[in-house]
């Protein structure tokens, strides 16, 4: 991760730009008057210190390549199958060791959190590598809202269920539902977010609308999408890549040129939308955030803790 140089969001981008600008030509060439300048996005999030340097991906290639086990093996499926699932009404069952248990409504959860845009490094456990512009708010805050009782040590998160509209529950596949963990440190961390939008639009249904975490220091699989279900607990809770293959995937899932996976390396990935030339490039401890998280792992063997 550079830290000189412009500050780049994407507005900046070029591809955003064409897309709002064939938009309005389109508009134009249809006959309709246009108003005034065609309106950047919708959601309006205000810019963030916790944004990266990097350049986002054009908005293509992240909801074009993408993992939701839930909508098909591939990666173009869950654009493809994502559109028939409902994702309103939404709410998320908060229980476990909280002081305000109870069932929240979207509504509820959005309630008084600003929104902010945090362009973040994404990094798959597979090796490859994009990033992207999040639109959301601290899961602090919410973990605020519903008020952590004393004991509690982690988050266990919990995907939908509903094989009629996410064909990929149908068949054998994952053990659903999809669960993710974090300890609450983790959780309590301001790089540590809920995501509702993209682009400062509402979040695609295949990247895990209506509200799904994003954790950027750790392999993507910890940023569950489609979340129905959060619970506060003293005990280490089940995640489901790690429950399919313990040798493989751990529970902390940290971002780590120096700790292979046992079936290939992790010391470098491929940039997704780079091209033929140069699309490798080194992988970043903590993905990049290592001078804000690191210290969470202080003393911590990282290779046993994977
Ligand atoms: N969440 C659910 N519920 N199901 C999944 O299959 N895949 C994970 C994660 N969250 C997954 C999920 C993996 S492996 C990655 S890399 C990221 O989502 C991808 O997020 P993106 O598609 O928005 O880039």
């Amino acid at each position: 991760m550079t830290t000189q140089g412009p500050k780049l969001s994407w507005a900046d981008v070029t591809p955003k730009a064409h897309f709002l600008n064939r938009r309005a030509f389109m508009t134009a060439a249809a006959g309709v008057a246009l108003a005034g300048p065609v309106a950047a996005g919708s959601l309006g999030a205000a810019k963030s210190r916790y944004s990266t340097d990097a350049a986002p991906n054009p908005l293509k290639d992240i909801t074009g390549y993408s993992n939701y086990y839930e909508f098909g093996y591939d990666k173009t499926d869950p654009e493809r199958y994502a559109g028939g699932l409902t994702i309103d009404p939404w709410s998320v069952e908060v229980g476990g060791l909280v002081e305000r248990p109870g069932h929240y409504d979207l509504a509820d959860i959005q309630r008084g959190k600003a929104l902010e845009e945090r362009i973040y490094r994404l990094r798959c456990v597979e090796a490859w590598a994009m990033v992207v512009p999040w639109v959301g708010f601290e899961l602090s805050a919410f973990l605020a809202q519903v008020g952590v009782l004393p004991g509690a040590k982690y988050v266990a998160f919990e995907t939908l269920v509903r094989p009629e509209e996410m064909p990929g529950q149908r068949g054998r596949g994952l053990d659903w539902p999809y669960r993710e963990g974090l300890r609450l440190d983790e959780a309590m961390h301001p790089l540590t977010i809920l995501a509702s939008g993209l682009y400062d639009e509402p979040l695609p249904k295949g990247n895990g609308a209506p509200l799904r975490l994003v954790v950027p220091w750790k392999y993507g699989f910890k940023s569950i999408k489609a979340i129905v279900k959060m619970t506060l607990t003293d005990t280490q809770p089940d995640n489901t890549w790690r429950m399919q293959q313990a040798r493989e995937y751990g529970f902390y899932a940290n971002v780590n040129p120096a700790v292979d996976h046992p079936r290939w390396s992790q010391a470098t990935e491929r940039k997704i939308g780079a091209g033929l030339f140069g699309n490798r490039q080194p992988t970043l401890l903590f993905n990049g955030y290592a001078d804000q998280v690191a210290g969470l792992y202080a003393g911590m063997d990282l290779a046993k803790n994977y």
